[in-house]
């Protein structure tokens, strides 16, 4: 409890999956936590769950596919909350189209949502963590990220930018900020329902030495990682956490 008390943090994609559940997560940890997303209903939710908690919650409806939405994202953080600590870039979209027949138009809104967003949300709130001495940026990329294995182009390629763009971002932003990616494996969410549920991961689940598919809380508690302390030594790094699927 309280490892986060007070910190101000910002987490894309909060509205489902593993980005609520790490809201979860670290609102538990006493921050206070900025939901994004597009779906409101969804956003209001997350957000009553973490007051009837005890926790602070608010949340920004933002499509981080329009890029002159982005700014919103921070400008009503730091209005509602006057600082920021933490960015945690997890939206993502998922493409299964292959690289013959995915269209410009998707493979733009892929780009723009899996990895450019992450570049224009870091750009805004580094001067501010610096300002401060100490920040902590988190990235979701993916196991397609490794590997061109587990996803179709787009998403693969996207993914992959993802931990560059992390590499890139902890090298520049450093030694005030610390940049770190999480790389889930299968993971039970609304994306992984989209492909089929676990019945379209048997393989992969089949694979990992835990026999099973991860679920949010698990990638809640790595972010917690990269958001204290614990990690003090640790920036540029991708750690998967998809039950030691090793491939
Ligand atoms: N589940 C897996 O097995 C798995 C594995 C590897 C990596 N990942 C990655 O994990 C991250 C989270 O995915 P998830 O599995 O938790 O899926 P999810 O439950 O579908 O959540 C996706 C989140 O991204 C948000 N989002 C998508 N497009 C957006 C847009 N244009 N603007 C703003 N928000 C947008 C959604 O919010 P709204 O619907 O409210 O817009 C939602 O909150 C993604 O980056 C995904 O690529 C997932």
């Amino acid at each position: 409890m309280d490892r986060l008390k007070d910190k101000v943090a910002i987490i894309t994609g909060a509205t489902s999956g593993m980005g609520r559940d790490t809201a979860y997560v670290f609102a538990e940890e006493g921050a206070k936590v900025m939901i994004t997303g597009r779906n409101e209903e969804r956003a209001r939710e997350v957000v009553e769950n973490i007051k009837k908690n005890g926790g602070e919650a608010s949340y920004v409806i933002a499509d981080i596919a329009d890029r002159a939405s982005l700014d919103k994202i921070v400008d009503d953080t730091v209005a509602k909350y006057g600082t920021i600590d933490i960015l945690y870039n997890n939206a993502g979209v998922l493409s299964i189209q292959s690289s013959m027949d995915v269209s410009l138009e998707e493979w733009d809104k892929v780009m723009q949502v899996n990895f450019t967003s992450a570049l224009m949300l870091a750009k805004k709130v580094a001067p501010i963590m610096k300002a401060k001495g100490k920040g902590y940026i988190i990235n979701t990329g993916s196991v397609a990220g490794t590997s061109a294995r587990w996803g179709a182009a787009a998403y693969c390629t996207s993914k992959h930018a993802m931990n560059g763009l992390t590499k890139a971002l902890a090298r520049e932003l450093g030694p005030e900020i610390r940049v770190n990616a999480i790389l889930p494996g299968a993971i039970v969410t609304a994306m992984l329902d989209s492909v089929g549920g676990e019945d379209a991961v048997s393989g992969m689940k089949e694979m990992s030495p835990l026999k099973r598919a991860g679920q949010g809380r698990e990638i809640g508690t790595a972010a917690l990682f990269f958001a204290t302390e614990d990690s003090s030594f640790v920036t540029g790094q991708l750690l998967r956490v998809d039950g030691g699927v090793d491939c």
